[in-house]
């Protein structure tokens, strides 16, 4: 560009400086050319009017003897050709020596003298010997008292005129040379001056639009270059403000897409994908980078979303739907909502998905609904069963007294375990609400798990079970609550005894190991299918629910053994196996040795 334009400019002053230099060198060699010759004919005829009127006066001069002397003379004064002639032509005498005409020429024919002899002022240019140079002739008549008594002729060898021309042009042809070298260079000057800014604005200009926003031109010229120079700048400031705060918003948007809990996708109107965040990418199964900048085709090929996408962009309207799409491990259901946007002009903009997840709360209205099931039917059982128990006594006045026991007792049973089942649910409930934090305190795990131990004793001795407590004597701190370690205790070991037939043996023992206290609960009882070992933490969940039922359980005992574990950042652990046994390991965390523990407040 810089090249383009000093060229350009500069290529135009130089030609207009030759052109000029030329023409006005041609227009002053003509005038000198023409004022040369003025001033030589003028000359001439002076001369030839001087000699004119001295013969005039003076007619008897041209017979004398000595006249070609003076004629002779004053041809070598004044460097001229002279002749002089009689009124009839022939002539008198010719200066320098040689140079008369022949003796056969009529003088009088020849233009110069024909206009001399009509009293004109005769003139002629010509050369007067073959091959000879070209003169400049002057004839005039020689008066006497108005007769014409002879003629005198001046001429001059236009050579000498060429030779000064020759001289003169060489001196022009200089002067006009210098004066355009000079004028060339002080022109390359001047361009440079005035291009070098622009060759720097331009420079500056192309890194501008090439994202280099910091990048200034800084001219500090008062004239209208320095203007323009001045303008961009300020302009690059605005734009370089305008964009960073652009950038700042952007970021702000996209860190606030990053962290919301819903999927966000936007698509544009040219229809590639122009964000996704990382909980769009997790729900849709897809990389969070990868699809941004990919036509929405590639991306969603197809499925509900797309369905919706597709809808919001042809219709207009807003979809708002209820869709399931296949995770990995669990389907996720989501809201979605896909709203095609409009720019102010009302052109389409893009379409804007939200993603709702529903999965959690949709799974929680599950449980809850099967919970409110699971409790009602584990309620209706006994209540059924006492009722018509009493139904049975009252009807049968006569009813054997044994019976009669025999039924109360059953009533009892039940009532029993309806008072377990509430026992259970309202510490699940306990658990749950958010408000109840347990307290936790300085626990002598040795001491809890003893009486623990204790309590069962007569239960499992009923049943014929071996049963051993094997724990230490002296006490052993934790930071925890007696009341949880208790029910975690009593449900391992009212499970261990209840799935042990008689004869097997059940085991309680305390330990310390590394930074931990181990607790055992070990039983020789019918043990668990591994397909099960899973699931049976879960509330209500038994392995046989017909036998479980006749052992007088609900399935609630291991779901808050589970919950109390985790709340005592104890590690609850179970190994079994069918026909041989099970065993149930929680290790508590042991206070550090530096006054700190590990169990979280
Ligand atoms: N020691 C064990 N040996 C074999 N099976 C067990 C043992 N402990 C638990 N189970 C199985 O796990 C199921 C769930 O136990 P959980 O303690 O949660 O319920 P439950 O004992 O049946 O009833 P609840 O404890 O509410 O009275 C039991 O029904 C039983 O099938
Ligand atoms: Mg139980």
């Amino acid at each position: 560009m810089r090249r383009s334009f000093f060229w350009k400019i500069y290529l135009s002053y130089a030609a207009l400086v030759v052109v000029s230099a030329t023409v006005i060198g041609a227009l002053v060699l003509g005038n000198l050319r023409e004022g040369a010759l003025r001033e030589l004919r003028a000359n001439l005829a002076n001369n030839v009017r001087l000699i004119a009127a001295m013969e005039g006066a003076n007619p008897e001069h041209l017979w004398s003897p000595q006249l070609p002397r003076h004629l002779e003379e004053v041809a070598r004064d004044t460097g001229l050709h002279l002749l002089l002639a009689f009124a009839n032509g022939r002539p008198i005498a010719a200066a320098p020596a040689g140079y008369v005409p022949d003796a056969g020429t009529d003088l009088l024919a020849q233009p110069e003298f024909a206009a001399a002899r009509r009293r004109e002022f005769g003139e002629h240019t010509r050369s007067l010997a073959p091959g000879g140079p070209p003169f400049l002739l002057i004839a005039m008549p020689i008066l006497h008292e108005y007769e014409i008594i002879g003629y005198v002729r001046a001429g001059l060898p236009l050579t000498t005129l060429a030779d000064r021309q020759d001289a003169l042009r060489h001196r022009v042809l200089a002067g006009a040379s210098l004066n355009a070298l000079l004028a060339l260079g002080l022109g390359f000057l001047v361009a440079r001056h005035v291009t070098r800014p622009l060759a720097r604005i331009s420079e500056v200009c192309r890194r501008l639009a090439s994202g280099r926003l910091d990048q200034r031109i800084r001219l500090r010229r008062q004239d209208e270059i320095g203007v323009v120079a001045d303008t961009i700048d300020r302009m690059a400031d605005e734009v370089q403000r305008r964009v960073a705060a652009e950038t700042r918003e952007r970021q702000r948007l996209a860190a606030l897409l990053a962290v919301m809990a819903d999927g966000v996708v936007a698509v544009s109107a040219r229809e590639t994908v122009a964000y996704l965040n990382g909980v769009a990418a997790r729900l849709l199964g897809l990389d969070p980078e990868r699809p941004i900048g990919r036509p929405v085709d590639a991306v969603l090929p197809t499925g509900p979303v797309r369905d919706a996408y597709v809808e919001a962009r042809t219709t207009g309207r807003r979809v708002r739907r209820e869709v399931r799409l296949p995770g990995t491990g669990q389907d996720h259901i989501l809201h979605l909502d896909a709203t095609s946007l409009r720019d102010h002009d009302g052109g389409p903009f893009g379409v804007l998905i939200v993603l709702h997840d529903l999965t959690e709360i949709r799974r929680l209205e599950e449980v809850r609904r099967t919970f409110s099931a699971n409790v009602s039917h584990e309620l209706k059982t006994p209540l059924t069963a006492i009722g018509a128990l009493i139904d049975a006594l009252l009807e049968d006045e006569g009813m054997h007294a044994g019976t009669q026991r025999r039924f109360l007792r059953k009533i009892r049973d039940q009532n029993e375990r309806l008072v377990r089942l509430v026992h259970d649910l309202l510490i699940i409930s306990r658990l749950e609400s958010e408000e109840s934090v347990l307290a936790l305190e300085p626990v002598d795990l040795a001491a809890t798990v003893r009486e623990c131990g204790h309590t069962f004793a007569e239960i499992a001795a009923q049943k014929r079970l071996t049963y051993q407590v094997d724990v230490p004597d002296q006490p052993l701190l934790i930071r925890g609550n007696t009341e949880a370690v208790s029910l975690i205790v009593n449900n391992l070991l009212h499970n261990a005894i209840n799935h042990t037939p008689e004869g097997g043996s059940v085991t309680l023992t305390l330990a310390v190991e590394h930074d931990v206290a181990r607790v055992d609960v070990i039983d020789t009882g019918v043990g668990i299918p591994p397909e099960h070992q899973e699931r049976i933490f879960e509330r209500f969940y038994r392995v046989d629910p017909s036998r479980a039922r006749s052992a007088g359980g609900a399935g609630l005992g291991l779901s808050i053994v589970k919950h109390l574990a985790q709340v005592l950042s104890a590690r609850l652990d179970l190994e079994s196996e069918v026909g041989h046994g099970t065993r149930f390991t929680v290790r508590f965390p042991l206070p550090r040795s530096d006054g700190t523990d590990d169990a979280k407040e």
